[in-house]
């Protein structure tokens, strides 16, 4: 199992590496459009931080434009860039182009097993179901990763579910079969956190406060 951060801020996936068991980091378009910065300066920032992997989606999907643009992200991070590919029909396309390339390549916003078993298909490593963004549109997102996970089941192709929004549905998705997760920074510190440990620690800190006040 890995865990990624899904951010495309430096300081946040910088912050998520030392913890040394968040392994790798995915990005989209929209991530990297808020940090108001050049994709080719997010990736950069990104890669010398040295995570295992950096999901990278590009921003046009057009067969060519999409090449280009990942060769040059390739050139910036090295082999730790694993393109992510968006479920459509030119997304397919362009994914099979990739793999024939010796690419390692994920289908991402996927919201149905047949997509999942075209991804397999197509030879592609990872399947990224959107799981809160399926719940919200009325399709159950964990359901959603269970049955994935029995589509791909034995087949090597592994699924990272991804729109995370708390700690319990993250957890629940690896219960119904997600072998990673990828979270936002809130949803990280959220699995780090509980109101009651932060409690008992403050209470541990006012009673080592009295005793020493005591000697
Ligand atoms: O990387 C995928 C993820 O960012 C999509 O989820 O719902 O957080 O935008 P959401």
């Amino acid at each position: 199992m890995a865990i990624y951060i899904d951010s495309a801020e430096p300081e946040e996936v910088r912050e998520a590496l030392s913890l040394g068991f968040v392994k790798g980091v995915t990005t989209n378009p929209l991530l990297i459009a808020r940090t108001g910065r050049k994709p080719e300066e997010v990736v950069a920032a990104i890669s010398e931080l040295w995570p295992d992997e950096l999901l990278y989606q590009p921003f046009s999907l057009e067969l060519e434009r999409a090449r280009e643009e990942l060769e040059r992200m390739r050139t910036i991070a090295g082999a730790i860039l694993v393109p992510k590919i968006p479920a459509t029909w030119e997304g397919f396309k362009l994914l099979v182009d990739l793999v024939r390339a010796d690419w390692r390549c994920a289908l991402t916003a996927v919201y149905s097993p047949s997509q999942a078993l075209l991804a397999k298909e197509a030879g592609a490593s990872y399947v990224i179901p959107y799981v809160n963004r399926a719940t919200r549109q009325g399709i159950d997102g964990l359901e959603l990763v269970a049955q994935i996970s029995r589509t791909l089941q034995g087949s090597g192709v592994q699924v990272i579910a991804a729109s995370l929004k708390s700690a319990e549905e993250a957890l629940a998705a690896v219960a119904s079969g997600a072998q990673h997760i990828t979270v936002p920074w809130p949803v990280l510190r959220a699995m780090a956190e509980h109101p009651l440990s932060l409690e008992a620690v403050e209470e541990f800190a006012r009673a080592a406060q009295s005793y020493k006040e005591g000697r």
